[in-house]
């Protein structure tokens, strides 16, 4: 374990991550915006490394959001390869540290060898239990309430769910992240201030943590740094 870890640091149990500003730190090193995403995953790696340092059980990163099939062709089809490369290069330290991957979103719309790079990975990680990473690729948190008020919709028309029984637990079976507890810490990098259409219901009582470094930069000392500044935090969860 590395020796950053200090007893008095209270370690989320589950961290999401919106990964934001790979486009500017690329502008800033004079560098193609793709090659800010390829630093990002340098970033992705070293995060993975804190979660398994500090005993965080679940990280969830927003990797493809459904508002980024916007971005000009070449960009997009940049971050699709860089997906498929990524997932294949990364399979064996996965093992190796005992991750198991998992994927939310719409991942059935995109292309085949996205697809067969996501099921090849979930396939070779599966019950793998020190971390649990789940990647948000093609996600989209109103698709996915869409999504699932839709199949709850199927189940009170065939008589399987009483509308009067319809809760919070009833709601969050039918998101694509039903297997993962909510987020305790969520961060955003890059200085932008909004959720940008990530887990939506999820994060109803998450902690907040908005830092300024763009994600290339977001390496072990910043993570110390949001673990911290949680750890300082006096969570509510709705109570009084
Ligand atoms: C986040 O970085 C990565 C993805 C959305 C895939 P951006 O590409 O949004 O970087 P900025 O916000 O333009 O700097
Ligand atoms: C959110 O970042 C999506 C991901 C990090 C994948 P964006 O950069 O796409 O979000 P907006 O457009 O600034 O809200
Ligand atoms: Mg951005």
């Amino acid at each position: 374990m590395d020796n950053v870890v200090s007893s008095k640091l209270i370690s989320p149990n589950h961290i999401a991550i919106i990964m934001d500003g790979n486009g500017r730190w690329a502008e800033k090193q004079g560098k193609e915006r793709i090659d800010g995403h390829y630093e990002g995953v340098v970033s992705v790696r070293s995060a993975i490394e804190s979660c398994l340092d500090y005993g965080v059980k679940y990280l969830t990163i927003y990797a493809f959001s459904t508002e980024n099939w916007g971005r000009p062709s070449d960009e997009v089809a940049g971050l699709m390869e860089l997906f498929c490369k990524t997932i294949s290069m990364e399979i064996p330290s996965l093992i190796d540290k005992k991750v198991c991957v998992k994927f939310i979103g719409d991942t059935m719309s995109l292309s085949d060898d996205v697809k067969e790079s996501v099921k090849f990975c979930e396939d070779s990680t599966e019950g793998f239990e020190t971390l649990t990473l789940c990647v948000a690729l093609n996600y989209g948190a109103r698709d996915e309430i869409i999504n699932g008020v839709k199949q709850l919709f199927i189940k009170v028309a065939n008589g399987e769910v009483d509308i009067e029984n319809i809760d919070t637990k009833v709601i969050e079976s039918e998101l694509y992240t039903s297997a993962i507890p909510d987020p305790d810490l969520m961060i955003r990098t890059s200085g932008e201030q909004r959720i940008s259409n990530f887990l939506l219901w999820q994060l109803a009582y998450s902690e907040f943590y908005f830092t300024d470094i763009l994600w290339p930069d977001f390496r072990k000392e910043q993570f110390k740094e949001a673990i911290e500044e949680f750890s300082k935090r006096n969570r509510r969860y709705g109570k009084v």
